[in-house]
């Protein structure tokens, strides 16, 4: 009998497994690559993983969406956040770093992992550098969604997702071809019960409060690179994925808290660049 953890891939249709061939080729000889995404609320850090996510062959690891899975599953994890998710407040380090743990160890995280919305708080970033050291690796490029607060409460409160695939929608920025509706399934999509203006106001506390120094933390190793997030969805991923020539100069050199004048840094993120 097969073991409940195996899937019978007779009953896979052969378009499906074909594809998936396709890729682990195309990923077969892409380098491993662990990336962190850090940002404000409504920054645009979910709109950019996929394509992260495809062109570099890595697991997307969003904690906020984990959390919401498991408060929609009444888990004792989801029951644990879902008071703090509500109010806008962070759920404790230790619940988060468990299901990052838990989840860099799936196969489809082989080739590395895009950290979204992870780490949080310095004590995360702390734990998550133990966590990786362990393994014998380390993070390769942090990308600060650097945009002003004052764009956010558009953003937020136009979005909608559809929660089974985490498609992101907006009413005036990336509408669904009908409206309530996603794309690809059909099915209805919904709006996150903290995708409020008020609530909105004790996440952005809690990002200014609790997650600008892990950019710190971060720009101190020298591997932060800042994106324009208030550019269109484009000119961000064009910013993603542009020639990163001038980052493998300036990767490195001082930190915002060293006095280093504030300076954009041209993204840079590719193997040649290091
Ligand atoms: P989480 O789900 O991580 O929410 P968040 O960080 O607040 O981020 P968002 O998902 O709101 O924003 P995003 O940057 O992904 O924006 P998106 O791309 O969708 O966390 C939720 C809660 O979980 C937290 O408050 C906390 O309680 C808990 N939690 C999670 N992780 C935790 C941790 N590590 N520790 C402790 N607690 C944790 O874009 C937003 C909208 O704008 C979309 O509609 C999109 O279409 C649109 N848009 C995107 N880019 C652009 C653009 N360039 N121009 C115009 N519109 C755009």
């Amino acid at each position: 009998m097969a073991s409940s953890s195996s899937v019978n891939l007779e009953d896979v249709p052969s378009e499906s497994l074909m594809t998936e061939l396709l890729r682990r080729m195309k990923c077969a000889t892409k380098p491993e690559k662990r990336l962190i995404l850090i940002g404000p609320p409504g920054s645009g850090k979910g709109t950019q993983s996929p394509m992260i996510k495809d062109e570099y062959c890595l697991c997307h690891l969003a904690t906020g969406d984990m959390l919401r899975a498991a408060v929609a599953a009444k888990t004792p994890l989801g029951v644990k956040a879902k008071e703090a998710m509500d109010k806008g407040e962070l759920v404790s380090d230790e619940l988060v770093v468990g299901i990052i743990d838990e989840a860099m160890k799936k196969p489809s995280c082989q080739k590395g992992f895009i950290l979204d919305g992870f780490p949080r708080t310095v004590g995360q970033a702390q734990m998550l550098d133990e966590m990786l050291e362990k393994q014998g690796v380390k993070i390769d490029k942090v990308l600060d969604f650097a945009i002003d607060d004052s764009i956010l409460e558009e953003r937020i409160t136009g979005r909608w997702i559809h929660p089974a695939s985490g498609r992101s929608y907006h009413t005036k920025f990336a509408p669904p071809k009908v409206p309530g509706v996603d794309d690809v399934t059909g099915e209805p999509l919904i709006q996150r019960k903290d995708d409020t203006a008020a609530v909105l106001k004790s996440r952005l506390d809690a990002f200014h409060k609790q997650t600008e120094p892990v950019i710190d933390y971060y720009w101190k190793k020298g591997i932060v690179a800042k994106l324009h997030a208030a550019k269109s969805p484009k000119e961000v991923t064009e910013e993603v994925q542009k020639d990163r020539t001038k980052s493998c100069q300036i990767d490195g050199q001082s930190s915002r808290e060293e006095g280093g004048k504030e300076m954009w840094l041209e993204v840079g993120w590719e193997e040649r660049c290091r």
